[in-house]
């Protein structure tokens, strides 16, 4: 099988972040500062990435505005030739800091939204006051002029404010909203009995993605990530395992997926020892789910195996306790029956309380509310 190039990176610049989304997509066991990647580092793997061919630089974290060399880092990656996407909560940047991130050549910025009231957004992010100074962050990128994606994270407590959520994106002046139904790896794992969607609101929001797609047709682009514990067919997990994208950790770890490190299995290489196109082609991480090989039926025999590759790895692990296992979000899958009642018992839980993402070493967030 010829190996494509990767076209994005995910540049995890750091774990820290000011919030403490209980449902952050960053593994349990979160890399500490002393551990993190420095700017000459990250330089030479922007080098690098741009050689293997990658085109779009996510710049992600935690927060990457609580990297203090954020402006230097995105001036590096543009010299590379790479198109730089900052992905935040906003939480960090000052209009200085913005206008300083636009002439470093900063081409497109993605800002999370944890609600769309101030107590929605401040009690899921545990932050106290984050949704007014998001609030304020995104007047600044629309004054200087960013191309703006709004990435609303929706799940039970929130789902209802999904067509707020589409209103807001175009007050913002955004082309793009992500409606992304929270994704169970990481912390997410953690709060099932509180963010499962009831089946009623997975099937209401694909409704009001279908309807709000229509009627905003060339204004905006609307991105939808289902909640697919309720789906009968999984999602092309990372467009296929080592196929067209590739995350470096905080501390140079280079995975597959953001939630590689749940797969117990796996060694993964960083780049402080090796070059990244030694990773991508030739570890055993990357090459452990690439292609079709790998599978077990049903999907070896499977007409779509092309389609998904079989789901998400990291699901299977989570679920089924085989990283080779079809994903058992899928109606062939020995598991789909159990996965859905297990989805409906979650959803049908109202006491549990939200479990915060904390940094080692750290207190537990209370609530905000
Ligand atoms: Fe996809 Fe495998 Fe299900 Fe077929 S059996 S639809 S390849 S997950
Ligand atoms: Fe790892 Fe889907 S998150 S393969």
């Amino acid at each position: 099988m010829k190996i494509p190039a990767p076209i994005a990176m995910l540049a995890e610049l750091t774990h820290r972040c000011p919030l403490s989304c209980p449902y952050c997509s960053n593994p349990v066991e979160l890399a500490r500062q002393d551990s993190e990647l420095d700017t000459e580092t990250w330089v030479r793997v922007f080098d690098e990435a741009a050689k293997l061919g990658v085109l779009q630089l996510h710049l992600s974290g935690g927060e990457p505005a609580s990297r203090r060399d954020l402006v230097p880092l995105v001036q590096a990656a543009r010299d590379a030739g790479l198109y730089t996407n900052l992905i935040t909560s906003g939480i960090g940047l000052t209009e200085r800091r913005l206008k300083e991130l636009d002439e470093a050549g900063l081409d497109h910025i993605q800002l999370s939204l944890q609600g769309t009231t101030p107590e929605m957004a401040d009690e899921i992010g545990g932050y106290n006051g984050g949704y007014k100074r998001k609030m304020q962050v995104a007047e600044w990128i629309g004054q200087i002029g960013f191309p703006l994606t709004l990435n609303a994270v929706l799940h039970r407590r929130n789902l209802h404010q999904l067509p707020r959520a589409i209103e807001m994106a175009q007050e913002m002046g955004a082309r793009r909203i992500e409606v992304a139904t929270v994704q169970f790896h990481g912390w997410a794992l953690k709060n099932l009995d509180t963010l499962m969607p009831t089946r009623e609101q997975a099937r209401e929001a694909t409704r009001i993605v279908a309807e709000s797609r229509a009627a905003l047709k060339g204004k905006l682009v609307i991105d939808y990530v289902p909640a697919d514990y309720h789906d009968d067919y999984p999602k092309r997990c990372m467009g296929g395992w080592g196929s067209t994208g590739l995350n470096v950790a905080p501390d140079g770890q280079v995975l597959p997926c953001h939630a590689a490190q749940s797969i117990p299995q796996l060694e993964f290489e960083t780049v402080r020892d090796k070059p990244l196109d030694d990773i991508w082609y030739n570890s055993a991480a990357f090459n452990a789910y690439r292609g079709t090989d790998w599978m077990q039926e049903p999907c070896k025999s499977c007409d779509r195996k092309l389609v998904d590759f079989g789901g998400c790895r990291c699901q299977a692990m989570a679920i089924v306790g085989d990283p080779a296992a079809t994903d058992p979000v899928c109606i062939k899958s020995p598991h789909h029956g159990a996965l859905q009642a297990q989805a409906d018992t979650h959803a049908s839980n109202t006491d549990a309380p939200l479990v915060y993402r904390t940094m080692p070493g750290k207190k537990e967030v209370e609530p905000t509310s």
